[in-house]
């Protein structure tokens, strides 16, 4: 955490010169009385294909609209570049592709060109194509020659503004059959942006057919076919333990044939069809199921495993029994595919893709939000599923999206976005819950008021009801909040409400973003007994210890605009005498960080003097963290 005096004396003078007050809250903490275990796995992700998560997000891809899809408007994201006397035509080569999955193609015509005027077309990119000195772009493209000598493809990223040449190369000659053609961009000394476009010309006239060119900058780990550094670093900092994947709606599509269907998403980009999603645009499915399991690899965390359970968005479902079969086989394979190893058929498959040890596994969710299925067929949908994944793997959880009545799940899937009033009012609903039943997932959450990305008002909002879950976590096993990323360009968001925001340049982590990391950095592993009495009923708190880390964390969540005076009667520990304190403060619920102000509010670093009947003050509209050390 940054360090910044300034701001931390800032928000304490504004909570001792406010002119209000409210009543002292007393926090009793009997920190050797632990009253039950953290779950460890408490924080995770969950993300899927919307608001441009994946194709224009976390997955590198710099090129946007590489399978030609097109529509009475043309090739979206695609252009004519014609050079001087370079002239060109594009259409829909309708049955000439690489590839039985990409059976089409873009069919380049250069009437016109020579090398001072080269004609061909450019792509616009996903808002922008980033370009950053000293930096090497690799990519590749399919073509083949359908008439003329078309010699080699010019490939170029180009300044929009000044069409100043940023990086250029040109591939080997284009034959007859179809191939792919390797190349490598290399930028210098430029100034980094993104209004730059990727061009690819002939120097002669000639016909050829075009299919998925690609264009990555260095990766996450790099990984080829890899994800975006800056994104993953923002993931690694909430120190989640699980991503639950890969969706949400994504799982299970508007009609079944739309389903996220792993098994079309494994291997070469030309072998991967593509899919529309729920969220209204073309997937490329270059986050396949193995691109999920390495992101959770990179990240030293485990897969939530959501497996399509036969319903989908649009109502249609598949009644349990025979018809449902080929469904529940798939999910075996799928889960065979993650955990078995290489003598298994879906092991060996994917030690051939290049990884051959297995992933972790311990959470199945069978299918999403299965509520909304009126038709009622999840209970025994759900049922055929447990039992034959639990016969095969009877150490898997088996999770369930709604209760069901006919077998006992082990975990159920609960989903809360709300406004932050409503979490207030609802932060005991986990305190009286049926210890003897299902565990909880909360798989899907989040205070919605703020957008694209959330605001002040919503970091208390989450920091309230992640008081709720840590206090609750012999109960709550896992909780992930949703969505997590949207891109904030025009057109890039499908769902207000959002924890990260980025450009095709930066990223920035919302208020709740922050809280989030603070929550999950600072977990503890026992909840030990305590009590508030008096105070505001707008003020929240959690306590956890770590006896191994000899440490203990208080979360405070101030929600009202009033600082909270608060009287700490700690025993059972002998506390160090000095605790470090991570605060999140803000003047009002509206404020907010952004892509221009990506860091209006993070955590600010101070240090309190601990002594016996600690006096504090949490200042107005604020989430601490207090780290005792004991
Ligand atoms: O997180 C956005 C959507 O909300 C998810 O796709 C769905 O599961 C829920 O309704």
């Amino acid at each position: 955490m940054r360090l910044f005096p300034f701001c931390a004396a800032a928000l304490l003078s504004a909570a001792l010169t406010a002119t209000a007050q409210q009543g002292s809250a007393t926090i009793t903490i009997q920190a050797d009385k632990p009253l039950h275990k953290v779950s460890p796995t408490l924080y995770g992700l969950m993300t899927e294909e919307i608001n441009y998560s994946y194709d224009g997000g976390l997955y590198a891809e710099m090129v946007r609209n590489r399978t030609f899809e097109h529509d009475w408007s043309g090739f979206e994201h695609w252009t004519l570049v014609e050079q001087g006397t370079g002239r060109a035509t594009i259409t829909d080569s309708k049955t000439d592709g690489p590839t039985v999955d990409l059976p089409r193609s873009l069919r380049l015509t250069v009437t016109a060109a020579d090398a001072a005027n080269p004609a061909g077309l450019r792509n616009e990119g996903y808002w922008g194509i980033p370009v950053r000195p000293d930096t090497i772009y690799t990519g590749s493209i399919f073509a083949h020659a359908v008439d003329g000598t078309p010699g080699p493809i010019t490939v170029s990223l180009v300044n929009d503004n000044t069409g100043k040449v940023l990086a250029t190369t040109t591939t080997q000659p284009v034959t007859g059959d179809w191939k792919q053609y390797q190349y490598v961009l290399k930028a210098e000394k430029l100034v980094a942006g993104a209004l730059n476009h990727l061009q690819f010309t002939l120097a002669a006239p000639a016909t050829i057919d075009l299919q998925l060119p690609s264009l990555f900058p260095p990766t996450y780990k790099n990984r080829v076919n890899g994800n975006r550094a800056d994104l993953m670093e923002m993931l690694a900092g909430m120190h989640p333990k699980f991503l639950r994947m890969p969706g949400g709606n994504y799982l299970e599509g508007d009609t079944p044939e739309e389903r996220f269907d792993w098994k079309a998403t494994l291997g070469p980009l030309q072998n991967r069809p593509t899919h529309r999603s729920p969220w209204n645009y073309t997937s490329t499915d270059g986050m396949g199921l193995l691109e999920f399991l390495e992101w959770t690899e990179d990240l030293n965390i485990e897969p939530v495993l959501a497996v399509y359970a036969g319903y989908s968005l649009k109502g249609a479902h598949i009644n349990a029994g025979a018809a449902l079969k080929p469904y529940v086989d798939d999910a075996l394979d799928e889960i065979e595919f993650v955990t078995g190893d290489q003598n298994t058929k879906w092991g060996a498959i994917r030690t051939q893709l290049g990884h051959p040890k297995p992933f972790p596994l311990h959470y199945v969710e069978v299918g999403n939000e299965d509520q909304f299925d009126r038709s009622g067929s999840y209970d025994g949908r759900y049922k055929q599923f447990y039992k034959a994944i639990k016969q095969a793997y009877p150490q898997l959880q088996m999770i369930a999206t709604t209760p069901v009545k006919s077998i006992t799940p082990d975990v159920i899937d609960d989903h809360y976005y709300k406004q932050s009033g409503e979490f207030y009012a609802m932060l005991n609903h986990y305190d009286t819950m049926d210890r003897n039943g299902p565990k909880i997932f909360v798989g899907e959450w989040a205070t919605r008021e703020g957008s694209p990305t959330t605001n002040a008002g919503d970091m208390l909002g989450d920091a309230a009801f992640m008081t709720s879950m840590e206090r609750n976590s012999d109960l709550i096993v896992l909780a992930s909040y949703a969505p997590l990323f949207v891109n904030v360009n025009p057109g890039g968001m499908q769902w207000p409400g959002d924890l990260i925001g980025y450009d095709a340049m930066s990223s920035y982590g919302s208020p709740s973003y922050y809280a989030q990391a603070l929550f999950s950095q600072y977990l503890g592993t026992d909840v030990p007994e305590s009590q508030k009495t008096g105070g505001s009923d707008r003020v929240f708190y959690s306590v956890t210890t770590d006896a191994e880390k000899g440490k203990m964390y208080l979360k405070l969540v101030n929600g009202t605009t009033l600082p909270q005076p608060v009287q700490l009667q700690i025993s059972g520990a002998k506390l160090q005498r000095e605790a470090q304190v991570e605060t999140l403060g803000a003047i009002t619920q509206a404020e907010t960080n952004s892509i221009f102000d990506p860091k209006r509010i993070v955590p600010v670093h101070s240090v309190l003097r601990v002594s016996p009947n600690l006096q504090h003050t949490v200042p107005p509209l604020s989430v601490q963290v207090i780290v005792f050390g004991m």
